[in-house]
């Protein structure tokens, strides 16, 4: 029945069709030597080609058949290292071959770390990721178990950490609790350490976790579980004396590194037991039965890369006949079926009565109808074999095969009217696998313990027992639950969520262990084996992923598509996927708005049934939630949380907490604040442990900063690198010194606003590597704070250090260990070495109004009570926040100004400040025409806050480039913006839309296609160009110069404010009629790009207009403009470059302050 790999084998051969007795054999297909198994039900047949990979003979021959022989008990003997070697490569392939990573760099390096490791010590150390990756294909592979179709939903608990049989027995324990849930079982397994040389193996003794003890009586007989019996005697023993009921829980005998049994009895609350009812029968509740609710397999050994792990709790949940037909059924066992034949009075006495099976099939009801009274997991057989069914399908199409053994496969009640009875199977062993092995106290050394005790059989020492029972979920809080890992990962532009992310990791770490990474620095390959995934990110342009997003983003996709094909083969929708992924991993420019990506997505995810019996999806262990952070002022409110979220859902994550926005304009962290301590508890109730914190200690922290003057301090020390150097080490860029040559007023003097043409230049200055860029791509800058904040701000510190003097922020940490926390002084994670100067000019951001956490920290730092109680009261009203942020927009100078009591010490406001980003600026030159220089157009922002009455607000950047002199030195980078840059073939026509500064980019295209021209002809280049006035007109002569030369149209000035002349915007003149139908021509018939730059909300006008053209012009519909519009966005054809939101800053930010005094007003 157990077809193995020597007797596919020998069926390999063409003349081996039939055996002699004329029985069918199993036949190999020619091409593919494919083992078919024929469906004797359906007819179907499955071709199996994945027993090719089969790792080891089984024991069947030509002879015999081995089928029905359960147990064949693995070898003891510490492998040699050639043998790990070389399983130790085996499975690195195919771990590298699922991340689709065979071949690679890092797979060379893994593998080659893996050899030394071996050679040097006889074993090594696999990831966590390697072992959840190991022991799920283990299930995967168990021929025996029909519940497979379940193996991607595993939880790996990695206990490897665990030396004594104490620490076994609370990781246990923890298992315990998690996988029970209270009654929703989960599959789990607890990995301990491996078997190594010179030492022990870690064993449990226990066949499963959870087992009723048997006493042998007297008379023979046994109370309790006869399959216990010998393994109760062994505990007795041990010192362990039971109850003496049918139904005590045994004890745990664990064996840990000093190879000595200890016992443990399993806390009472931990054990979930199930009493048997019938749904008619009352008298089945006299019966007295009860069965546990977790099956836990505990005697087996996990075979992974080479490594034995000798102690490896798995379990899922009871397939009824498994309680109903063998535990409670069996005559071996407790043998229930006559007792309840007789109660049903049906005639015992001859077996034509068919009283054992009608008995059997009340027993297996009562079973299930009990276990689903008490909402406990279970499984009938029918069902489960259906499954397995779909499953084996799946895995013949996506594997290649399914191993399966017959004989364990049929259920012991109603085979045949099972489906997988008809199927035919074909046994074989791959590795990673379970296998059995010697139960431990037939191995452990008695006589070593008796001549150790004297003797004298140990007894059961009372603080043991003590210990054991007193083991509470506190204790398992504060130490072992730290070991379960919470990835937590942030996309942040201007560094709200990577801040996010780090409190977020702070409350986590009560009981979790949490690691944050910036969504660029992780590797997606680990995320299908997280066991948590919290993501907090923004959104940036008009929808996209802010940039250390962007990869991560794609990679999700991908991985969203590859699944979809694996699932459904090759068909229409796929081959249009590929278009998808090729597009974005190539060099082809990317879909412009995020939003068209997840339009890709969910209409793929719609052609997918996602049913139980679907292959497993890639996150389908992870769970998952996502913090949106975004601005209501954009058409786009957090589109890529959004996206992200719905991602994670899609490809099988499991949401803890539904996604949450924050919006920057009302209320984003109080946003945050919830939703954290939300993700927090629900976290911890999903992993069944104790959160360590109260939730009203979790809102304190959240207000009041972790941090106060005695964890943070300042240390004197030494730095010989330039402040442009570690700008670039902070803020993870290639940050070069750049020289001002020349910043002129492009804006004739009588007006009230300034914009700059700016002049940046590297022609003297010493640089490793080429520095290049192409027009469209953007120019990051680091500005300097004003003088007067900085000196202003001076005055209310305590404690500061020489200003001079440079020094290194340093910040005291908690590291939790075994023996409890331990502090260390640790230089903070971004700021340089650096003096007082250098970090409040050039690192810290002193000019964004401060957060409510901030606010809260100089409340208790206020002297005066009427400003204690004022900032108290912004701190925590929400409401109140934001009518003072948005009404005044007050720097920390100005904030300082209105609470005069408040002074802190340097340090701490150092540590708490935000860093100053860099401002970005699109090129406005083209190195063709300005070699070794950049130009920017900068428009000077200076505003007055408090509807226009308030101070005077300097814009950080803009204004340090206005004051800035020639020769200056300028921290910058560039950045490539692919999205933006001129099509590949120039004689393609191209549109260029950009209002006042938006024309910055169209410089750097003017000034290219010029150079281009000279080389071959070039398509049209068009212009629509708006501002306030006519003497507004940026770059007049330049564009006149330019027109003359017949290298760019200019559409008539888009004017908003000049006197006698109508109001128009450009979104105004591209709706004009003949301005409609050039556009028309130059984008549909000629086949042209479009571009657009500066203000989001001009942007989205403009988008919009453009598809009305397509209708006015073109005879669309509405819908088809619009669908035109997505196949531009498709092919690359429609651009965006977005400043933010400007232009209506001033507008956006007073209609926040009213709607927040209404909430006040409402509030009172
Ligand atoms: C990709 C990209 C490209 C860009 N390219 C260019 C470019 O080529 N040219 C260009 O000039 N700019 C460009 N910008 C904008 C530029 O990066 C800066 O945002 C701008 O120069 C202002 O920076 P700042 O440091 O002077 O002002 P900040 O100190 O950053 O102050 C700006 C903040 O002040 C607030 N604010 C602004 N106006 C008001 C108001 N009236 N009332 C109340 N509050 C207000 C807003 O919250 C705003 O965020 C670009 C932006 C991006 C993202
Ligand atoms: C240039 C720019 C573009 C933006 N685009 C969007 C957008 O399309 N949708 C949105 O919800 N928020 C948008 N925002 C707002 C940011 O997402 C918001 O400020 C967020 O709090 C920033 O978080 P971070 O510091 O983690 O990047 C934009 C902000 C800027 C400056």
């Amino acid at each position: 029945m157990s077809a193995d790999y020597s007797m596919v084998k020998a069926i390999e051969s063409p003349n081996s069709d039939l055996i002699p007795n004329g029985k069918r054999i199993p036949e190999i297909e020619p091409r593919t030597s494919a083992v078919v198994l024929k469906n004797h039900f359906s007819g179907k047949l499955a071709f199996d080609t994945l027993h090719k990979a089969a790792s080891k003979n089984g024991s069947c021959g030509e002879e015999i058949c081995c089928g029905s022989i359960w147990m064949n008990l693995s070898d003891r003997k510490v492998r040699n290292r050639e043998l790990v070697i070389k399983e130790a490569m085996e499975f690195i392939d195919q771990y590298y071959r699922s991340l689709k990573r065979w071949g690679t760099k890092a797979h060379e390096t893994r593998a080659g770390q893996i050899r030394n490791e071996v050679e040097n010590t006889g074993t090594y150390n696999m990831t966590e990721t390697e072992i959840a990756f190991g022991a799920k294909l283990a299930w995967r592979n168990a021929s025996r178990c029909i519940g497979r179709i379940q193996w991607n939903k595993l939880q790996v608990f990695d206990a490897r950490y665990v030396g004594t049989a104490q620490g076994m027995f609370e990781a246990i324990c923890n298992h315990i609790r998690y996988s029970t849930n209270k009654g929703n079982l989960r599959s789990a397994i607890t990995v301990f350490q491996p078997r190594m040389e010179g030492r022990g193996d870690f064993r449990i003794w226990n066949s499963q976790l959870i087992g009723y003890a048997g006493y042998r009586q007297p008379d023979g007989s046994i109370v309790g579980d006869p399959l216990n019996a010998e393994f109760t005697e062994v505990c007795q023993k041990l010192g362990w004396s039971g109850q003496g009921t049918r139904f005590d829980i045994l004890p745990l005998v664990l064996q840990g590194s000093d190879g000595e049994p200890k016992l443990f009895n399993i806390p009472s609350e931990l054990v979930l037991e199930v009493p048997i009812v019938h749904p008619e029968f009352d008298w089945f509740l006299d019966l007295g039965l009860k069965w546990y609710a977790l099956p836990a397999v505990t005697s087996m050994k996990f075979d992974c890369g080479g490594l034995e792990y000798t102690a490896v709790p798995f379990s899922g949940w009871y397939m009824v006949t498994e309680i109903g037909s063998r535990d409670l059924g069996d005559p071996h066992r407790y043998n229930q079926l006559e007792v309840i034949a007789t109660r049903m009075g049906l005639d015992t006495c001859t077996n034509i009565s068919l009283w054992k099976d009608k008995a059997s099939v009340e027993l297996n009801l009562a079973v299930l109808h009990s276990y689903q009274r008490c909402g406990v997991t279970i499984v009938d057989h029918h069902t489960a074999t259906e499954s397995f069914m779909k499953h084996h399908e799946n895995e013949t199409r996506i594997r290649g095969g399914c191993p399966g053994d017959w004989v364990w496969l049929i259920p012991p009640t109603s085979g045949s009217l099972c489906p997988v009875f008809h199927q035919e199977f074909l046994n074989y062993t791959l590795k990673p696998m379970y296998d059995y092995q010697e139960p431990a106290w037939k191995t452990y050394d008695w006589k070593k313990r008796s001549l150790h005790h004297n003797g004298v059989s140990r007894k059961f020492h009372f603080k043991e027992i003590a210990r054991a029972v007193k083991f509470t979920s506190k204790l398992f809080g504060q130490v072992l639950s730290r070991r379960i890992k919470a990835t937590i990962l942030y996309a942040t532009e201007t560094g709200k969520s990577a801040t996010f992310a780090s409190q977020l990791a702070e409350i986590f770490s009560h009981a979790f262990h949490p690691q944050v990474k910036c969504m660029d620095d992780y590797d997606i390959a680990e995320i299908e084996h997280e066991n948590i995934v919290l993501v907090v990110c923004s959104t940036f342009g008009n929808g996209d992923p802010p940039e250390n997003g962007e990869r991560f983003a794609r990679e999700l996709i991908t991985m969203k598509l590859g699944h979809d094909r694996e699932e459904i083969g090759s068909n229409e929708r796929s081959r249009k996927d590929a278009r998808a992924i090729l597009r974005m991993n190539s060099a082809e420019p990317k879909p412009q708005t995020f939003e068209r990506l997840c339009s890709v997505v969910s209409v793929a995810s719609l052609a997918s049934d996602v049913t139980n019996e679907d292959p497993p999806l890639p996150l389908s262990n992870v769970r998952f939630s996502v913090f949106a952070l975004g601005s209501s002022a954009y058409p786009n409110f957090c589109a890529f949380g959004k996206f992200t979220d719905s991602l994670f859902g899609e490809l099988g994550g499991e949401r803890i907490l539904a996604l949450a926005c924050g919006d920057e304009l009302s209320g984003q962290e109080q946003a945050f604040k919830e939703w954290a301590v939300r993700v927090y508890q629900l976290a911890c109730e999903t992993f069944c442990i104790d959160s360590g914190i109260s939730e009203n200690d979790l809102s304190i922290r959240f207000h009041s900063a972790q941090k106060d003057e005695s964890s943070v301090r300042f240390k004197p020390n030494e730095t010989n690198l330039d402040i442009s150097t570690r700008l670039g080490a902070t803020h993870g860029r290639k940050v070069i010194p750049l020289r001002l040559k020349s910043n002129d007023n492009l804006l004739p003097k009588s007006s009230e606003l300034a914009t700059l043409n700016v002049s940046l230049t590297w022609k003297d200055i010493e640089w490793k590597e080429p520095i290049a860029f192409l027009p469209g791509d953007h120019v990051g800058l680091f500005a300097k704070n004003r003088k007067e904040v900085v000196e202003g701000i001076y005055r209310r510190l305590k404690n500061m250090p020489d200003r001079n003097q440079t020094i290194q922020v340093e910040l005291l940490e908690e590291i939790p260990t075994i023996a409890g926390p331990k502090f260390v002084w640790n230089p903070h994670g971004k700021l340089p070495s650096a003096t007082l100067d250098e970090l409040f000019y050039s690192f810290l951001d002193i000019t964004t109004p401060p957060t409510q956490q901030l606010l809260s920290v100089f409340s208790h730092r206020a002297e005066k009570e009427d400003e204690k109680k004022k900032l108290q009261m912004l701190a925590t009203n929400t409401a109140e926040y934001d009518a003072w942020k948005y009404g005044k927009w007050p720097h920390m100078l100005e904030v300082f100004e209105e609470f005069p009591s408040v002074s802190i010490d340097a340090a701490l406001l150092v540590s708490l400040l935000p860093l100053l980003q860099p401002r970005f600026y699109s090129v406005s030159s083209s190195l063709v025409y300005f070699p070794e220089e950049v130009h920017l157009t900068v428009g000077v922002l200076q505003f007055r806050s408090q509807g226009d009455n308030g101070p005077l607000h300097y814009g950080v950047c803009s204004n340090y480039l206005l004051n800035s002199k020639k020769g200056d030195v300028i921290s910058a980078f560039f950045r490539s913006e692919n999205r933006f840059h001129l099509p590949e073939e120039g004689n393609l026509p191209v549109v260029m839309v950009g209002p006042g500064t938006g024309i910055a980019p169209f410089r750097s295209f003017w000034q290219e296609k010029l150079a281009m021209s000279k080389k071959e002809p070039q398509g049209e280049l068009l212009l629509l160009f708006g501002c306030r006035t006519k003497e507004m007109d940026l770059y007049h002569d330049e564009k006149e110069y330019m027109r003359r030369k017949e290298i760019l149209t200019l559409l008539p000035l888009a004017l908003s404010r000049e006197p006698k002349i109508k109001k128009s915007y450009v979104q105004d003149r591209l709706l004009e009629n003949d301005h409609a139908q050039h556009v028309f021509d130059l984008i549909v018939r000629k086949r042209g790009h479009f571009y657009v730059c500066g203000d989001c909300t001009m942007a989205e006008a403009v988008s919009k207009v453009l598809r009305t053209v397509f209708q006015n012009i073109g005879h669309m519909t509405p819908e088809e403009a619009d669908e035109y519009f997505l196949h531009m966005q498709d092919d690359g054809r429609y651009h965006e470059d977005i400043f933010g939101i400007t232009l209506r800053a001033a507008e956006v930010h007073s209609k926040t302050h009213e709607s927040a005094k209404t909430q006040i007003e409402q509030q009172n």
